[in-house]
């Protein structure tokens, strides 16, 4: 049993839609006529190339992901990467995407726990709990 609250996304297994329910109705979701099913993270691993620091920098909070080295090509690539407190409030997230790798500065200044999540196009979504 994982005692980290992540947020739940879904995603469709014919089109690849991602979607966060940011109110829970009940209700299902549904995409190219068949029901979404639940997309949670993954823990990153700290060897692994979706591993992600977060840090202060001057513009506010630095995400790297694998060491700066995480592929950033056509077929391979971060779609997003996001910040949530652990009540699952989103932060911010920023849009990536090909061709953009290494740090991402989000502009917040952030105390205690924190959430991060990335989307990788080839591996899914990774997440690490920073204390700041
Ligand atoms: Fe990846």
């Amino acid at each position: 049993m994982n005692p980290v609250a992540l947020p739940v996304l879904y995603c469709c297994a014919i089109c690849g839609n991602l979607v966060e329910k940011v109110h829970d109705g009940g209700g299902g979701l549904i995409c190219c006529n068949v029901p979404m099913s639940a997309a949670g993270p993954a823990p990153a691993g700290a060897d692994d190339i979706h591993a992600m620091e977060l840090r202060p920098g001057d513009s506010g909070l630095v995400l790297t992901v694998g060491g700066g080295g995480h592929p950033a090509t056509q077929r391979h690539y971060l779609r997003w990467a996001a910040l949530y407190r652990p009540d699952l409030r989103l932060v911010a997230r920023l849009l990536l995407g090909p061709g953009v790798s290494g740090s991402f500065a989000f502009p917040v200044n952030l105390k205690g726990p924190v959430l991060s999540i990335v989307h990788c196009s080839a591996h899914g979504l990774f997440y690490t709990i920073h204390e700041l």
